[in-house]
């Protein structure tokens, strides 16, 4: 099965077997199975966040399942309950049709609803754990229905329980935190909560920049949801045309101490501080500081409007392979370590 309309990088691999799931049975079913039933799997929801290295042999799980409806709604909250293969830019332009803001932040995020968990999807000052209720996933060794809240997500920054094979311990007091699920479940429903009442999450620097330029006091939802929709086309590529998964790496964190070596020798580097009093830098900033903005190695490049978004400058028939995008990605690690001692971790999923 080609693999390439199903990863926005574009990459021209193959699957040895992929199942469409359309609903929770389906999944039931193809675990039942003699052969197929026994694994391993890779779940795919938009592929909008994974390099594929080489032909694919786990069996590919390509999550289906459909559906969005209002499931609670009191003075404090509503809570939407999608199912996982719903894409959530179409899931947060729906809540919004219903009259149902809170999403507005994080519009245009490719990807579906049911990978949304996976790495805590965010952007413009919410994370998708500000909005998330619970969620429903199918054990794949056991078959067993889960229902987790966010504790049990054990949601961080581009992180949660579904990233790591191992229990986590929770940073502050060690006790354990999410059960280790990378790999082990396939996550068919999410539940979101938008909380009442609503007020314009206008945190982030770009979008208050916008507010002040607009002259608008009090913008609407929809009028967030404009802007930040400017805001990534302007500068994220579009996968339907440059192929893409977003940011490429996490913006690391420092200590003070780490960061004030670091202004001394930079003093225009971008840095925020954190509420656990770390220090956050800018990913895009460090790798445009060695130069690579706009460069190609290969058929590999790296956006020339956002240093953090690597890019396939091959073609539909002569592609970037993945392989060539770990290489640029490894030469960059290599001037970034080399030049402040940092070093950058990966975002996407490398299969
Ligand atoms: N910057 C540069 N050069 C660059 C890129 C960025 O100097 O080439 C500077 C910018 O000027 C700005 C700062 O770095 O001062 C931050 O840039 P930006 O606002 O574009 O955000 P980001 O930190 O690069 C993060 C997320 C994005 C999310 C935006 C907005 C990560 C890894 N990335 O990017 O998420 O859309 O903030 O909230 O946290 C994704 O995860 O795939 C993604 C696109």
């Amino acid at each position: 099965v080609p693999l390439q309309g199903l990863n926005t990088f574009g990459i021209a691999a193959r699957a040895h077997t992929l199942v469409r799931l359309r609903s929770e049975q389906d999944l039931l079913d193809l675990l039942a199975h003699p052969e197929l039933g026994r694994g391993p799997f890779f779940v795919l929801g938009g592929g909008s966040n994974i390099v594929i290295t080489g032909d694919v042999r786990p069996v590919v799980l390509k999550m289906e399942i459909g559906g969005m409806a209002v499931v609670r709604d009191d003075e404090r909250a509503t809570i939407v309950e999608v199912g996982a293969g719903v894409g959530w830019h179409e899931c947060v332009a729906w809540t919004l049709a219903q009259g149902l803001p809170g999403l507005e932040n994080m519009a245009l995020i490719p990807g579906t609803v049911g990978a949304a968990p996976v790495q805590n999807i965010g952007a413009y000052g919410v994370e998708l754990q500000d909005r998330f209720e619970s969620l429903d996933a199918i054990h794949l060794e056991t078959g067993q229905r889960l229902r987790l809240d966010a504790a049990q997500c054990a949601f961080g920054y581009r992180d949660s329980v579904f990233k790591h094979a191992l229990p986590q311990p929770a940073p502050d007091t060690g006790a354990v935190r999410g059960m280790g699920l990378a790999g082990r479940c396939v996550i068919t429903r999410v539940r979101l909560r938008l909380p009442k009442p609503w007020r314009a999450e206008l945190g982030y620097l770009d979008l208050e920049r916008r507010r002040q330029l607009e002259g608008v006091e009090q913008p609407t939802a929809q009028q967030v949801f404009d802007w930040v929709c400017d805001i990534r086309r302007a500068k994220l590529p579009d996968p339907q045309v440059v192929g893409n998964a977003g940011s490429f790496f996490k913006n690391p964190t420092v200590t003070p101490d780490q960061c004030q070596d670091i202004i001394a020798r930079e003093p225009r580097i971008v840095h925020y501080p954190m509420p656990d009093g770390s220090i956050k830098l800018a990913a895009g900033w460090l790798i445009e500081a060695c130069g690579w903005k706009g460069k190609t190695i290969g058929k590999a490049g790296v956006y020339d409007k956002q240093a953090l978004v690597l890019v396939n400058r091959g073609t539909q028939d002569d592609s970037v392979t993945g392989g060539e995008v770990m290489t640029l990605a490894r030469a960059i690690q290599t001037s970034v370590y080399e030049r402040f001692g940092i070093r950058l971790e990966p975002e996407p999923v490398v299969l």
